[in-house]
């Protein structure tokens, strides 16, 4: 039994009453690598590469994705998305050089920062990489680094309703993007300034499941582009960020991306009717690729039935920080169902210090029994790559099953791991000396 209503997406399912993962039962991966412990199909990666390939090439065929590294930066899993044909979306050096070494095309990768350091842009000019820049002001810090193959300023829509509370990136009291006029100048700067290969990208929001929103996206880059070549600029490429979201609860439908490729290629094309002139479309989706390829398997460590029932895991809010951070909802499934029993309310807790640490609220779950496992579904997407050793906790695993087979894509993390750039300074080294006595002989 699950927390019921989820639908899990292919390839993990139950056989008899044991989940799997591909054709690899999910509990002797826990028995193998132990717990907590993120695991991955590669099946499912290429299969949400394809669908977003497939809806938008027919309805814009200049289209590219880059994949927003932050959501799961694995170097496995980029290389998956790679061989998809996916570029990158980086947002710091350290993205752009895991791209780079999972054989991204340098001129399919896109580096933002926000709020940058003069290194970063410096680091993004020395990797041959796109640049798109949070503030045309940044325009002269970026050229005294040297001139990117190509560069597009973030502009800001201004108000929209785009996703949930917490993922909205819009409007006026945004920290992200520029409004439009700012970024026609600056446009027209890089232009004097010899770069040819111009773009405008925008990033409203994220985890979003209303085609509507993308639809008016695509009007608002459309009028966009309009002023642009009224400026005398003719646009190379188009950015509409990432966004896609993925239902993670029971009530939530999956996002219809044909429905979303048509809305924004329908509002570009009254940009760029005779389609000759038009930019290449970029999408920069994080969550969509990887959201719902992982999940987190977790062992119960102990069930507490007062004041309320919650179920102890060896997984918190260091590994998974989404429900703690703005209350996001994971799905939980047991990973071996036993229908018969009665199914109680209760909640899913870590083992970390605060009260915040629930990783699920209010879920009608099996009664689990110390050492169960349960998996929290839709986990792929800033899971992982949100966690922390908060509490002195190494690490989770991560591991990526292909078919029969599982692969360790990323070791746990190990006591010397939490120690290993901590320094004694000299005066603390050695045996420890009592306190001084201070003249009334006390501290
Ligand atoms: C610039 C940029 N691009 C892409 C993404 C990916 O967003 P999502 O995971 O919603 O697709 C983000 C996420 O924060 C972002 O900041």
């Amino acid at each position: 039994m699950t927390d019921g209503e989820t639908p899990l997406p292919l390839p993990f399912g139950y056989r008899d009453s044991a989940l799997y993962v591909e054709d690899v039962p999910v509990s002797e991966l826990a028995a193998r690598y132990g717990t907590p412990l993120y695991v991955t199909s590669e099946a499912r990666l290429r299969e949400n590469a394809r669908k977003l390939f497939g809806a938008f090439r027919p309805q814009w065929p200049r289209f590219s994705l880059l994949y927003a590294v932050k959501a799961n930066s694995n170097p496995a899993i980029v290389r998956i998305l790679a061989s998809e044909g996916c570029g990158a979306d980086c947002s710091n050096p350290a993205e752009i050089r895991i791209a780079v070494d999972a054989g991204v095309p340098s001129d399919r990768i896109l580096y933002t920062g926000a709020y940058p350091r003069t290194e970063e842009l410096a680091a993004a000019i020395d990797a041959g990489v796109r640049v798109n820049l949070d503030d045309p002001e940044l325009l002269p810090r970026l050229l005294a680094c040297g001139r990117p193959p190509a560069l597009s300023f973030r502009v800001n829509p201004g108000e929209t309703e785009a996703g949930p509370e917490g993922l909205r990136f819009a409007g006026p009291d945004a920290k992200f993007g520029a409004p439009l006029e700012p970024v026609v100048d600056g446009l027209r700067a890089a232009a004097a300034a010899g770069i040819r290969r111009l773009g405008l990208h925008t990033m409203p929001g994220s985890n979003i499941l209303d085609p509507a929103h993308f639809g008016r996206l695509g009007r608002f880059l459309a009028t966009a582009a309009r002023r642009i070549r009224a400026a005398g600029i003719e646009l190379e490429f188009l950015d509409f960020g990432g966004g896609l979201g993925v239902p993670y609860r029971p009530s939530e439908s999956p996002l219809d991306v044909t429905e979303v490729a048509r809305q924004i290629a329908t509002a570009l094309r009254s940009a760029y009717p005779d389609g000759t002139a038009a930019p290449t479309l970029f999408a920069e989706p994080g969550r969509y690729l990887v959201a719902d390829s992982t999940i987190l398997v977790t062992r119960v460590t102990h069930t507490k039935a007062h004041p309320i029932p919650f179920v102890g895991v060896d997984a918190g809010m260091h590994t998974l920080l989404r429900p703690a951070l703005y209350g996001a909802y994971h799905p939980v499934y047991a990973v071996e169902r036993r229908e018969t029993e009665p199914h109680p309310i209760q909640h899913v807790g870590g083992p970390v210090c605060e009260n915040t640490d629930v990783l699920a609220r209010d879920r009608r779950l099996p009664r689990l029994r110390r050492d169960d496992l349960i998996a929290l579904g839709i986990a792929g997407a800033y899971g992982f790559s949100m966690s922390s050793q908060y509490n002195n906790r190494p690490r989770a695993a991560e591991v990526l099953v292909r078919g029969a087979e599982g692969f360790p894509i990323r070791e746990r993390e190990r006591f010397e791991d939490l120690v290993a750039r901590t320094r004694l300074p000299p005066h603390l080294t050695g045996t420890l000396l009592p306190p001084p006595v201070g003249p009334s002989g006390g501290r």
